[in-house]
């Protein structure tokens, strides 16, 4: 399995996805800074990556305390918190994460510095095994919604190097091929940032999986063409009324769908789901830097001076989502109601050993 980002002796350690594919080169962050920092920087990114991400982070910065006791530690603890929240704004995995070990120290503050510190590393630790097993698991449900043969669409990357292993939109298309199922994945090419061209196409190829990588503006005509059976994505944030938050360009995708009656699926963990967030309109969008749509590969390819927007996602309205796998089960609209019921559903996955 492709280690996106793993706890080690010597730090957290990260497949460098600003390098991908042409080298695959690995970053080792010994601070909580040079975390954040990988994270901004798109070094490591992906919802589900980012959170484990952060919770990695903190916990470094535990490790590397010099305080002696719990209470001389905790300003320390919430400045690596603050630092990590500031990375990105959208995905709600990061503040998840950041708040469980938040929750955790809190907890333990009683306890020695030493017991403190073993507690929030392994915390870490464990929230990179569940999220792969909460990625097996949605897996085994979504690969029952996607076609026995034929091309799937995808856009951006929700795989492997978007989680801590096996992915969502990727991991739903992994166990569907496991199946059996003749799966061909069309993937967007994802501009600005390419996350498709480079990282889908890249780990799907490791794996042999049949994909063709596509312009984000042919995504219509393929699908005109009939040879689409279903869309499947990540997402960044859902929420409460089932509006999802992902990579700029899903929107667009959602409404071909419909209007070529295809199935539009969204495979997420349940850490992506923000019920404290009613509708689309109140989640943050990030803005990224104008560079990534005004340069290629170093070069300027506008002309200099021209305005430019940059967010790095969309919202896609609930009405043109088709179902939302997560590993606690599929909702379907009315989502309000559905994805409330999972709320209230058994929180444990098996973590596969
Ligand atoms: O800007 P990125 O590359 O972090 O955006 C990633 C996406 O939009 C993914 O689709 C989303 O995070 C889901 S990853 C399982």
């Amino acid at each position: 399995m492709i280690q996106t980002l793993e706890w080690t002796d010597s730090g957290v350690r990260f497949i460098d996805q600003t390098k991908l594919p042409s080298e695959e080169t690995y970053v080792n962050c010994r601070t909580c800074e040079q975390v954040a920092d990988a994270i901004r920087n798109m070094v490591v990114r992906g919802a589900p990556a980012i959170g484990v991400a952060a919770a990695m982070g903190i916990a470094l910065g535990i490790k590397n305390a010099k305080a002696e006791t719990v209470a001389e530690f905790k300003p320390e603890f919430d400045r690596c918190c603050e630092l990590v929240r500031k990375t990105r704004p959208t995905a709600v995995n990061l503040f998840w994460a950041i708040r469980r070990m938040q929750e955790k120290f809190e907890s333990l503050r009683i306890r020695p510095l030493t017991q403190v510190k073993k507690a929030l590393i392994e915390e870490a630790q464990r929230m990179h095994a569940e999220d792969i097993a909460a990625n097996q698991a949605m897996g085994r449900l979504g690969a029952t919604l996607m076609p026995a043969s034929g091309g799937v669409l995808t856009h951006c990357n929700a795989g492997a190097l978007a989680t801590c292993g096996y992915g969502t939109a990727l991991g739903v298309i992994r166990a569907a091929v496991e199946e059996g199922k003749k799966i061909h994945v069309y993937a967007d090419e994802t501009r600005p940032f390419l996350q498709g061209a480079r990282l889908t196409a890249w780990e799907l190829m490791k794996d042999g999986i049949p994909t063709t990588v596509i312009s984000d503006n042919m995504a219509g005509a393929v699908m005109k063409q009939g040879r689409i059976g279903a869309v499947v994505v990540g997402a960044d944030r859902i929420a409460a009324n089932g509006d999802v938050a992902n990579k700029i360009g899903t929107y667009s995708v959602a409404v071909l769908a419909k209007e070529h009656d295809i199935p539009f699926y969204v495979a997420a963990p349940f850490s992506t789901i923000d019920l404290e967030t009613p509708d689309g309109s109140k989640i943050p969008i990030e803005q990224r830097n104008p560079k990534e749509i005004t340069h290629f590969a170093g070069k300027a390819i506008t002309p200099e001076g021209v305005q430019v927007e940059n967010p790095a996602f969309d919202v896609t309205p609930s009405k043109y989502v088709t179902a939302i796998v997560t590993e606690r089960g599929i909702a379907r609209a009315p989502y309000v109601e559905s994805l409330a019921k999972l709320a209230r559903a058994d929180q444990n996955v098996a973590i596969e050993k």
